[in-house]
C-alpha cells in the first residue's frame, strides 16, 4: 500500500469559511499562503526563537509533532504569569486574587472556543486531552442511550483513543461494533461505512486527520451519509490531528462532539477539550463527580451545575487552560491557512525526498491529500531500529504502531516510521531526515 505519486487539491472540511488572513477555505492554499509557504519552507513559518527547547538544540530536528508539539516560549510565559500573577484556585475564593484567577479561566475557554469556532463557551469543556474527551462522551453520552442490540461505527484508521473506548463502551451496553474498512491508499472506504448505517446506529466516531499516515478525512461528505442513514446516530469527530494543523469551525463541521489535545497544538500536557451540542451535552449525565460539578448537595440526592462545570469535577487544570489558550493566540497570528500552506509543502518535499531513496514505501494517499505526516518504512528495517539510527542523526522521528494496531494489522505491518511536522518545521529539516534514511538504506541494504 504505497501512495500514487499523483498529486490533487483537495477540498478540507471544516475549515473556516471566513480566515482571517483571507484564505481560501480549503486545502488547496491561497496564492498569499502559497507563497508564504514556499519562503516559509525554508525559514519555518514558526521562528525556531520562538520555541526556547529548538532554539537550545539548533542541531536538533524535530520530526515528531504529531505525538506532541514543541511549546512557544508565549505559552510558557503565559503558565508562569498566572502562577505568579494571578494564581488561586478559580471559582472558591470570595478575594481579589480568586476573582482573578476565575477571569484568567474565563478568558482562556473564551480563547480558545474562539479558535476552534464555537460561539457559544460553555459547551467548550476542558479536559486532559483528546482520550478524556472521547472517554467522556462514551462514558456520560454511552450509559444514558446505548442499548442492547444498538450499533456504533469507528474506522479502520482509528486510534485507540477513540477504537478502544468505543469498542468497550459498545461491549458494556450488549451494543454491536462496527468497524468501517479503508480503501488501499488508507481513507475510509465510504462505501462501507454507507452499508454499516442503519436505524441502529447510535454513534459514529471517526478521525478528522489519521495521526498514523495524515489522511485527511472527508467530514462534510461522511456527516451527510450519517445524517441520511443513521438518523438516530451521534458523530463524534475525533480532532486531536486537526485543532493543530487546520482551522477548524466547529459549527460548519456539522458534527455533534469535537475532541482534541492541546499539547499538540503547542499547549502544555494535559490540556484539551471536548466541543459538544448544547442540547446533547445538557441531557448527558455527568462523568465524574465532585467539587465544582454540583448544584445543590442534600443527604439523598445531588442537583448538576450548569454547562461547562457539570463535565469539570473538581479543581480546574486553569494553568494549562491559560497555556492553551497563549498556544491559540500564536497559532491565530501566524494564520491557520498559513499553518496549512506550510505544512503541506513540506509535507509533498519531504514525501518526494524519502520516495526516492531505493527500497522506501511511503503510506497513505497523495501527500497534498494528507496532513504533516509522512509515514513510511525502509525495506529490511525494522522503523525502531530506523528511528534509532536517524536519532543519531539529530532526527527525532516516531517508530511502532502509533496507537492503531488495528491500523497496522490493515496496512499489513506492526509497525511503521514517521515523520511529522507542524509550524517550526523547514526544508532543511527535510534534507536532514532524507540524508539520514538515504545513509540508513546503505546499511542496511549491505
Ligand atoms: N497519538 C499520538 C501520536 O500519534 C501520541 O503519536
Amino acid at each position: 500500500m504505497s501512495e500514487t505519486k499523483v498529486i490533487a487539491r483537495v477540498a478540507v472540511p471544516g475549515v473556516r469559511k471566513e480566515q482571517t488572513d483571507g484564505a481560501a477555505p480549503s486545502s488547496a492554499p491561497s496564492p498569499a499562503a502559497a507563497d508564504a509557504a514556499a519562503s516559509s519552507a525554508l525559514h519555518a513559518l514558526a521562528p525556531r526563537a520562538d520555541f526556547p527547547l529548538l532554539a537550545a538544540n539548533p542541531d536538533l530536528h524535530y520530526l515528531d509533532s504529531a505525538a506532541t508539539a514543541q511549546k512557544p516560549r508565549v505559552v510558557l510565559d503565559a503558565i508562569r504569569d498566572y502562577y505568579e500573577t494571578s494564581y488561586a484556585n478559580p471559582h472558591r475564593g470570595a478575594y481579589r486574587l480568586s476573582h482573578a484567577a476565575t477571569e484568567r479561566f474565563h478568558q482562556a475557554r473564551a480563547t480558545v472556543a474562539r479558535f476552534l469556532g464555537v460561539a457559544d463557551e460553555a459547551t467548550l469543556i476542558f479536559t486532559r486531552g483528546t482520550t478524556d474527551a472521547i472517554n467522556l462522551v462514551a462514558a456520560a453520552w454511552g450509559a444514558a442511550n446505548l442499548e442492547e442490540g444498538d450499533e456504533v461505527v469507528v474506522t479502520g484508521m482509528d486510534h485507540h483513543a477513540n477504537f478502544v473506548t468505543w469498542q468497550r463502551t459498545a461491549q458494556e451496553a450488549g451494543a454491536h461494533f462496527r468497524i468501517a474498512e479503508l480503501t488501499a491508499d488508507v481513507r475510509i472506504d465510504l462505501d462501507h461505512l454507507a452499508s454499516l448505517l442503519n436505524d441502529r446506529t447510535r454513534a459514529v466516531a471517526f478521525p478528522h486527520i489519521s495521526n498514523a499516515v495524515g489522511t485527511i478525512n472527508p467530514v462534510a461528505e461522511i456527516v451527510r451519509m450519517v445524517r441520511e442513514k443513521a438518523p438516530r446516530a451521534v458523530i463524534v469527530l475525533d480532532g486531536a490531528q486537526s485543532a493543530p494543523h487546520l482551522a477548524v469551525d466547529f459549527a460548519s463541521l456539522g458534527v455533534d462532539f469535537y475532541a482534541f489535545s492541546g499539547h499538540k497544538m503547542g499547549g502544555p500536557m494535559g490540556s484539551g477539550g471536548l466541543i459538544g451540542r448544547r442540547a446533547l451535552l445538557e441531557a448527558m449525565p455527568p462523568y465524574q463527580t465532585g467539587g465544582d460539578m454540583i448544584e445543590f448537595v442534600h443527604d439523598d440526592r445531588t442537583t448538576w451545575n450548569v454547562l461547562p462545570y457539570k463535565f469539570e469535577a473538581g479543581t480546574p487544570n486553569s494553568a494549562d487552560a491559560v497555556g492553551l489558550a497563549a498556544a491559540c493566540d500564536y497559532l491565530s497570528a501566524i494564520g491557520m491557512a498559513n499553518v496549512r500552506a506550510h505544512e503541506q509543502s513540506l509535507v509533498v518535499a519531504m514525501s518526494e525526498a524519502l520516495a526516492s531513496i531505493p527500497g522506501v514505501t511511503v503510506f497513505g494517499p497523495p501527500a497534498t491529500e494528507r496532513s504533516g505526516v509522512v509515514s513510511f518504512a525502509l525495506a529490511g528495517a525494522h522503523p525502531h531500529d530506523l528511528a534509532t539510527i536517524l536519532d543519531e542523526h539529530a532526527v527525532c522521528i516516531r517508530a511502532g504502531h502509533h496507537c492503531c494496531q488495528p491500523l497496522m494489522r490493515r496496512l499489513g505491518v506492526s509497525a511503521t516510521a514517521r515523520a511529522s511536522i507542524g509550524a517550526y518545521t523547514t526544508l532543511d529539516d527535510v534534507r536532514a531526515i532524507r540524508e539520514a534514511v538515504a545513509a540508513a538504506a546503505r546499511v542496511f541494504g549491505g
